[in-house]
């Protein structure tokens, strides 16, 4: 009797704590009981209790014949944006049309007519093309036979070894250079990792909401997304990942620890702690995406997870995409026990990254000027990201709630429920403004009163006159 009570009020507990943090919205409906039964590990009679438990203390409201409600007790009222999933559920696998979908986003958020809010790309201007130019010619000239070479032999040029070694060092990581590899952009990263770790029909955790493209890398490889939910401050529910893993065995946790794609959450040291012990415990390998990691708007950058001390089961994945140019397609991976596996995957997917252009970055991050670069870079993103945000706060209906991004370059905005964002899709690329819907964001469809804007370009009175028409198109 009293361990069934301290079942129930354990789960109220859990669930208080997810509505506090935003994880669980305030009028969204709460998954059915049976699903909560299902995805929480207890019993109907259990989740019941602790349903009343939270409706006593105010935290939901049941509506006849349509479910829970969350609410928040009077005196509790976020204001900030805190969309996150109102489920923990395995998703099933995104479909093909999914893919073939996000195809047609991009290609419409790319046309040269429409305000750039869609895709994540910074302007070119906020970027060192010319100094990169200036290598990529020196590295031509003085290296002319780089081009002949067999690339498939040697993936990695050491001199960009060399460098990322330093760099690294600079942030507490000694990295090996045997642990080191070079790779086409974060992305192939990724899939390295994803490959090293994982056999068909495993289960990958996953942050939600989530970078969509990672989404749709888990479903091509045959894997499952299991949905943690993700509060746009600190990152992945550290308590939904343990009741989920408690359950379901992962080959990976998959986490954007500095400036998620797309709300631009930190996860607070301490938590990063927590997630190293958690991966200890249930044994469990990291994959950290790096990639926004750079872009940072504290006065210091957050400690990548891979310079903890219990760091050797971190695959630690990054790239130049977002701080010097995405068409470089250069990027990097440092895996711990799993470089031999992910060295065997790359000699089979790749061979080996364009080695004129690991030489130019090399030379261009030689000249010493890049943490100068990075560091304007930061101020532009924070200015920028701010001033959307106020657009966006003008012009949106009321209701709308934005994040507060902690870095990187993209705003995550929340309308009021009844808006489906992909609806509404079409109508904003005829009017020549892009964003992504919500829904990409998720493997299981949710989010969809949600989108994400691009803020890698200056605020000006053009962005200004297209937010307004943007907003124009949603209800209050
Ligand atoms: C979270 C996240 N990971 C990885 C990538 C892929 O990076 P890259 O362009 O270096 O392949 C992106 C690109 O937007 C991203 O947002």
């Amino acid at each position: 009797m009293q361990a069934e009570a301290r079942k129930y009020e354990q789960l109220a507990l859990t669930l208080q704590g997810m509505i506090e943090k935003g994880q669980f919205l305030a009028g969204h409906k709460l998954p059915s009981i049976r699903k909560l039964s299902e995805q929480w590990g207890f019993s109907i009679d259990t989740v019941q209790k602790a349903l009343h438990l939270l409706e006593d203390r105010g935290y939901v409201q049941p509506v006849a014949k349509s479910g829970n409600f969350v609410q928040l007790p009077a005196g509790q009222q976020a204001n900030a944006c805190s969309q996150a999933p109102n489920s923990l559920a395995l998703d099933p696998p995104i479909s093909p049309d999914m893919s073939d979908h996000i195809s047609l986003l991009l290609n419409s958020c790319m046309r040269g007519d429409v305000a750039p809010f869609g895709v994540a790309f910074p302007a070119p201007a906020l970027l060192p093309i010319a100094s990169l130019r200036r290598s990529f010619s020196t590295v031509n000239r003085k290296q002319p036979n780089l081009l002949a070479q067999d690339s498939h032999v040697q993936p990695n040029q050491a001199a960009l070894v060399l460098q990322l070694q330093r760099r690294f060092e600079t942030m507490g990581m000694r990295l090996r250079k045997d642990e080191l590899l070079v790779t086409d952009g974060c992305t192939e990263a990724l899939s390295l990792a994803l490959h090293a770790l994982t056999k068909r029909n495993h289960v990958v955790a996953v942050e939600s909401p989530g970078y969509y493209l990672l989404l749709q890398l888990i479903e091509a490889m045959g894997l499952r997304a299991l949905e943690i939910p993700s509060s746009p401050e600190t990152g992945m529910s550290l308590e939904a990942l343990e009741i989920a893993v408690k359950k379901t065995k992962i080959a990976a946790c998959i986490v954007c620890p500095t400036a998620s794609n797309p709300t631009g959450s930190v996860m607070p040291d301490a938590n990063r702690k927590r997630l190293l012990e958690l991966a200890e415990k249930y044994d469990f390998p990291i994959v950290e995406d790096n990639v926004y990691a750079d872009l940072y708007f504290e006065r210091f950058r957050p400690k990548p997870l891979k310079s903890f001390r219990q760091s050797d089961r971190v695959i630690m994945c990054g790239s130049f995409s977002k701080s010097l140019s995405p068409a470089l397609r250069l990027g990097y991976v440092a895996g711990g026990r799993y470089a031999p596996a992910l060295l065997a995957h790359k000699r089979i997917l790749s061979g080996s990254t364009n080695p004129l252009t690991q030489m130019a970055v090399a030379h261009y991050l030689d000249k010493g000027s890049f943490e100068r670069h990075l560091c304007t870079l930061r101020q532009h993103f924070e200015t920028q990201v701010m001033a959307m945000s106020a657009l966006v706060l003008k012009h949106f209906p009321e209701g709308t709630r934005v994040s507060q991004p902690k870095g990187g370059f993209v705003l995550w905005v929340e309308l009021p429920a009844h808006n489906d964002t992909a609806h509404v899709f079409q109508k904003a690329i005829l009017k020549k403004t892009a964003f992504m819907p919500g829904h990409v964001f998720s493997a299981s469809g949710l989010y969809k009163n949600c989108l994400r804007i691009n803020c890698g370009h200056p605020v000006n009175e053009d962005t200004a006159v297209a937010v307004a028409r943007l907003g124009g198109l949603f209800v209050a």
